[in-house]
C-alpha cells in the first residue's frame, strides 16, 4: 500500500475523478468534504469504478477542531490536495465574505496542522484565473499576476501566496501549485461527473441541463468581447486529464524528486475556444439542439485565456490527451446517466 493521501472537497467534481486516479494508482484515499456544492453519491461512484471505497468523512476544512480531529483519527497522512473551495466567479462578485471566509480559512487550518501531523506536501487546487485578464494568450507560469477579477480569483491568489509565505518562513513542507484552466467533461464509465448541487453556475453542467430539459435556456453572457466571435475563449481541459496530473504532483512531492519547496504548473491544453464554440461542440457530438440566447456580460469573467501547457508538459511529463469532441459527449453521457437513474 502507498501513502495515505487526504483529498479535501473529495466529493466534488475533480476530487472525486482525482480520487478516482489515485486509488488506481495504489494509493489509500481519504476524502473530506462539508457536501455543500456535492453528495455522497459521488463516493459510490468511485468505489464501482475503482473497485475500491475510500475513506470518508464529512467535515468542514474551516472547523479547526474537526480537522484536528481526523488528524489523529488517520494517522499518517502524507499527502493533502486541497480541492475543498467555493468557486463560482460570478456568485464570489455578490457574495465576497463567503469566499474569502471558506477559501481562506481552509488552507490556513491545513497549513497550520501539517508540520504537528508530520504532512510533507499539499498539491493547491489554483485557477488561471490569479493571471487576471492576460495581455497574451498562450499564457505561462511566468506571466505577472494581475489584479483579480474577481473575489474568486483573488483568494485563489491569495492562497498562493499564503502558500509561499508559509514555507519561506520555515515550515518543513513542500507545495504544489496546479493553475487549471476549464476542467470539463466525467469520467468515461459515467458513475461520476459535475453535478453542483442547485443551478449550476458553470459552463457545462449548465448546457447539458439546459438540453435534457431541467433548464429551459442557456443564458451565453456576452457576444461583444474582442474575441473572433464575441464570446469569451477558455482552454477546456478534460477533467480525467486533469485528475492524473494530480497524481503526478502527489509522487513528485512525496518523492521529493524536486529541490523546490513550491512548484507552479499550468494544466490546460494549450488551444483555446470560445463559449459558442464549445456550444457547437456540443450540438454535434448529441445531435441535441441547445436552447440559448445572448445575454449581457456577467461580472468578473475574463475575456479570453489559455494556457501555455509547456512547463507541465516536460517536467511533469504531462499532456491532456483527451479531445473536446469526446470531453464534451463524456458530460452529455453522464447528464444521460444522471437521467436514467432519476437524479436529473
Ligand atoms: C473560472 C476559472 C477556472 C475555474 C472556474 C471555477 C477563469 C478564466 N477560469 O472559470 O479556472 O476552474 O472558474 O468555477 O477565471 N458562461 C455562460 N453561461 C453560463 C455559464 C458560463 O455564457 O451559464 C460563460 C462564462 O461567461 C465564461 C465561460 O462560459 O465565459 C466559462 O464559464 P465557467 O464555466 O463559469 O468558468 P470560468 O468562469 O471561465
Amino acid at each position: 500500500m502507498k501513502n495515505r493521501i487526504l483529498v479535501t472537497g473529495g466529493a466534488g467534481y475533480i476530487g472525486s475523478h482525482t480520487a478516482v486516479e489515485l486509488q488506481n494508482a495504489g494509493y489509500e484515499v481519504i476524502i473530506i468534504d462539508d457536501l455543500s456544492n456535492s453528495t455522497a453519491d459521488s463516493i459510490d461512484g468511485i468505489e464501482r469504478i475503482t473497485g475500491k471505497r475510500p475513506i470518508f468523512e464529512k467535515l468542514d476544512c474551516n472547523d479547526f477542531v474537526a480537522l484536528e480531529a481526523l488528524f489523529q483519527k488517520y494517522e499518517g497522512i502524507s499527502g493533502i490536495i486541497h480541492f475543498a473551495a467555493s468557486k463560482a466567479v460570478g456568485e464570489s462578485v455578490q457574495k465576497p465574505l463567503l469566499y474569502y471566509r471558506n477559501n481562506l480559512n481552509s488552507l490556513i487550518n491545513l497549513l497550520d496542522l501539517m508540520p504537528k501531523y508530520k504532512v510533507s506536501g499539499i498539491v493547491f487546487s489554483s485557477s488561471c484565473t490569479v493571471y487576471g485578464e492576460p495581455d497574451q494568450n498562450p499564457i505561462d507560469e511566468t506571466a505577472p499576476i494581475k489584479p483579480a477579477m474577481s473575489p474568486y480569483g483573488n483568494t485563489k491568489q491569495i492562497n498562493e501566496e499564503i502558500i509561499a509565505d508559509f514555507i519561506k518562513s520555515g515550515a518543513d513542507i513542500k507545495s504544489i501549485i496546479l493553475r487549471y484552466f476549464n476542467p470539463i467533461g466525467a469520467h468515461p464509465s459515467a458513475e461520476i461527473g459535475e453535478l453542483p448541487n442547485g443551478v449550476p453556475q458553470n459552463l457545462v453542467p449548465f448546457i447539458t441541463q439546459t438540453a435534457i430539459g431541467v433548464r429551459q435556456e442557456l443564458s451565453v453572457f456576452g457576444n461583444d468581447y474582442n474575441t473572433p466571435d464575441g464570446s469569451c475563449v477558455r482552454d477546456f481541459i478534460n477533467v480525467v486529464d486533469l485528475a492524473k496530473a494530480h497524481v503526478i504532483a502527489i509522487d513528485r512531492m512525496l518523492g521529493n524528486k524536486s529541490d523546490d519547496k513550491v512548484e507552479i504548473f499550468n494544466l490546460g491544453t494549450g488551444n483555446g475556444l470560445s463559449v459558442l464554440q464549445l456550444i457547437n461542440v456540443f450540438e454535434k457530438v448529441s445531435g441535441e439542439k441547445l436552447n440559448y440566447k445572448i445575454v449581457g456580460r456577467r461580472g468578473g469573467d475574463i475575456e479570453k485565456i489559455w494556457a501555455d501547457p509547456v512547463k507541465a508538459n516536460t517536467v511533469l511529463g504531462w499532456t491532456a490527451k483527451e479531445t473536446v469532441e469526446d470531453t464534451v459527449l463524456s458530460a452529455w453521457k453522464w447528464q444521460l446517466k444522471l437521467r436514467e437513474k432519476g437524479i436529473m
